[in-house]
């Protein structure tokens, strides 16, 4: 089953649309085991309310991804999680290959690239790796920050259409032909979520992450046709993770 229809049936089982973004503020590398401990504490308490969990620098580069993160995923997989790992990966298809061999043989079952790199050398081979396990990729389409106007945002002329477009609808196109799995559009901007689901309809998911702490509202997302919500700091810094996550996967 591809990962599109497993998280699906994750979500359905869990009948929760929310995606735990596991991330924590800064610990000295020698407070490593209480960030482990802390992890493993909020992925047990909040499994019960999402479908996923996704996991990025804020804890590969403190806990290492064969000795740390892995045992997260794990972890992950005994819920009845997937696990997505937020790699915004960005290089020439050569690195990108190892980067994805390594994430999905630490056995994430989907990863997070950037279009930016283009298809030719670039993600290509990330999907060919994923396809080869049976991974997802998932493209960013607009960032949920203010400076993704500044890219994401441009209007440009397509290089292989010469048509006039904004980037993220450019990128929500790419998507549908790359057969990608998902794509990011942030909650901050529920106009742009709309227009790349014009263009993805059922076929491909949007994800948004920016909900709660970035001023993104989960129901304007949603209506705007998001399938997926990415939280991190609005449950992980709730004073009770486990009531916050299940309030937001009920007001879906
Ligand atoms: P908060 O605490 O703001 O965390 O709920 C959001 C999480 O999502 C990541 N993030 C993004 N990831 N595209 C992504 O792929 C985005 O546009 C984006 N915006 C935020 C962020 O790093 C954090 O883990």
């Amino acid at each position: 089953m591809s990962f599109k229809h497993r998280v699906e049936e994750a979500s359905k089982a869990k009948k929760s649309s929310i995606v735990l973004a596991l991330d924590f503020p800064y610990h000295k590398p020698e407070e490593r085991e209480t960030l482990r401990a802390k992890a493993q504490s909020m992925l047990d308490m909040v499994s019960p309310y999402v479908c996923a969990v996704k996991i990025n620098h804020h804890l590969t580069l403190p806990l290492g991804t064969f000795d740390g993160v892995q045992a997260l995923v794990k972890q992950a997989h005994e819920k009845g999680l997937l696990a997505i790992m937020d790699g915004k990966v960005n290089d020439i298809g050569a690195t990108n290959t190892v980067i994805a061999e390594y994430y999905f043989q630490a056995g994430f079952d989907a990863l997070i690239v950037n279009p930016f790199v283009g298809w030719e050398e670039g993600l290509k081979p990330i999907f060919d790796v994923a396809q080869r396990l049976r991974r997802g990729v998932i493209l960013l389409a607009y960032m949920s920050h203010k400076g993704a106007e500044e890219g994401y945002g441009q209007t440009i002329y397509d290089v292989q259409t010469g048509e006039k477009i904004k980037q993220y609808v450019s990128f929500a196109k790419k998507a549908l032909a790359w057969n990608a799995d998902g794509v990011v559009v942030g909650a901050t901007v529920p106009e742009k979520i709309r227009e790349v689901n014009a263009v993805l309809g059922d076929i491909v998911p949007i994800y948004s992450p920016g909900v709660g702490a970035q001023g993104g509202a989960a129901q304007t997302a949603l209506k705007a046709g998001a399938r997926y919500l990415i939280v991190g700091r609005e449950i992980v810094q709730a004073e009770n993770p486990a009531e916050q996550a299940k309030k937001l996967s009920q007001e879906q």
